[in-house]
C-alpha cells in the first residue's frame, strides 16, 4: 500500500477528530439501499466529501455519510470496484478505522441469492468468501502498518461474531440467519446464468460486487469481521426475471428493519 494513502488516513483522522472525540469500537459499513438503518444509530454525521481523501459515491442509494456515535462509527455508502475507484480506495475506510482504533468492523451488502432456497429480502451471514474480482488491494509496495506481507484468511469472517449475530437472530428475530459463501464479482453488470451456474459449482451461495476487498483488509489489519448480505435477488439464471438495481434496492428495504435489529444488538453486545 503507497505511502500516500497513510497520509489521506492521517488527514481524514485529523478531521474526523475535530468533530468528535468517539473512539467507537465498532464500525459499520452500509451498502446498497441499506443507508436507512444509520437512522438508527446517534452521533455526528460528516459527509464523505468533507473529510480529506474521501471520494464520493456515485451508486443511486448510497448516500455517502459518515456517522459517528460513542458505540458505532457508520459509513452510509461505499467505494466500489466497479466505479473505477482503485482498491486503496475501495479499502480505505477500513485503513481508516484501523488507525482510528475501532476493534470490530460489521460488512453489510446486497448480493444475488445462487442458493435457490434463498428468498428475496432475506438476510444470509457470510462465512466465507472467493475472490473473483482479479485483484487485491494488498498488492505492490507493503506497509507493516497495515499488516504483514502474506497473512492467513482461514478465519477471515471471525467465528466468535458470527456466533453472537446467530444468538441475537434467535432471540430478536425468532430465527438463525442462513449462512454462506459470497463470491465477489467487479460488476458493474450482474452475472451471466453461466457465470452463476460457475459461482454455484464453486461452492459460492451469493454473488456480489462489494465486502471481498475490504474483508481482506480487515483481516490483514487484524480486526474482528462479520458481514451480512441482504439477498435482494434470486442470481440470473435463478430468478425468472431480469435482474435490475431498483428490484435491489427496493428489497433492500424489506430487509433494513431485521438488519437494523441485528446491528443494534450486536453494537449493544460489544460496547
Ligand atoms: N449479482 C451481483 N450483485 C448483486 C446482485 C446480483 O445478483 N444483487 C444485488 N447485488
Amino acid at each position: 500500500m503507497d505511502t500516500a494513502i497513510s497520509i489521506a488516513v492521517d488527514q481524514a483522522l485529523a478531521y474526523i477528530k475535530t468533530k468528535t472525540d468517539a473512539i467507537p469500537s465498532v464500525g459499520i459499513i452500509l451498502g446498497s439501499g441499506l443507508s436507512g438503518i444509520g437512522d438508527a444509530f446517534p452521533g455526528v454525521s460528516m459527509d464523505y466529501h468533507e473529510i480529506p481523501g474521501f471520494p464520493r459515491p456515485t451508486v443511486a442509494g448510497h448516500r455517502g455519510v459518515l456517522k459517528v456515535g460513542p458505540q458505532a462509527a457508520i459509513f452510509l455508502g461505499r467505494f466500489h470496484f466497479y466505479e473505477g475507484n482503485p482498491m486503496s480506495t475501495v479499502v480505505f475506510p477500513i485503513l481508516l478505522m484501523k488507525k482510528w482504533g475501532v476493534k470490530t468492523i460489521v460488512l453489510t451488502n446486497a448480493a444475488g441469492g445462487v442458493n435457490p432456497n434463498f428468498i428475496p429480502g432475506q438476510l444470509v451471514l457470510i462465512n466465507d468468501h472467493i475472490n473473483f474480482q482479479g485483484t487485491n488491494a494488498f498488492m505492490g509496495a507493503h506497509d507493516p502498518q497495515w499488516g504483514p506481507r502474506f497473512f492467513d484468511m482461514t478465519t477471515t469472517y471471525t467465528p466468535a461474531l458470527r456466533d453472537k449475530i446467530q444468538k441475537i437472530a434467535k432471540e430478536k428475530l425468532g430465527k438463525s440467519l442462513d449462512e454462506g459463501v459470497y463470491m465477489g464479482f467487479t460488476g458493474p453488470c450482474y452475472e451471466t446464468p453461466a457465470e452463476v451456474r460457475m459461482a454455484s459449482v464453486l461452492g459460492a451461495s451469493l454473488v456480489g460486487m462489494s465486502t471481498v476487498p475490504e474483508a481482506i483488509a480487515a483481516r490483514s489489519c487484524g480486526l474482528d469481521l462479520a458481514a451480512i448480505s441482504v439477498c435482494t435477488n434470486l442470481a440470473a439464471g435463478i430468478s425468472k426475471t431480469e435482474l435490475n438495481h431498483a428490484e435491489v434496492v427496493e428489497f433492500g428495504k424489506k430487509a433494513e428493519a431485521s438488519l437494523q435489529t441485528i446491528l443494534t444488538g450486536l453494537v449493544a453486545d460489544l460496547s
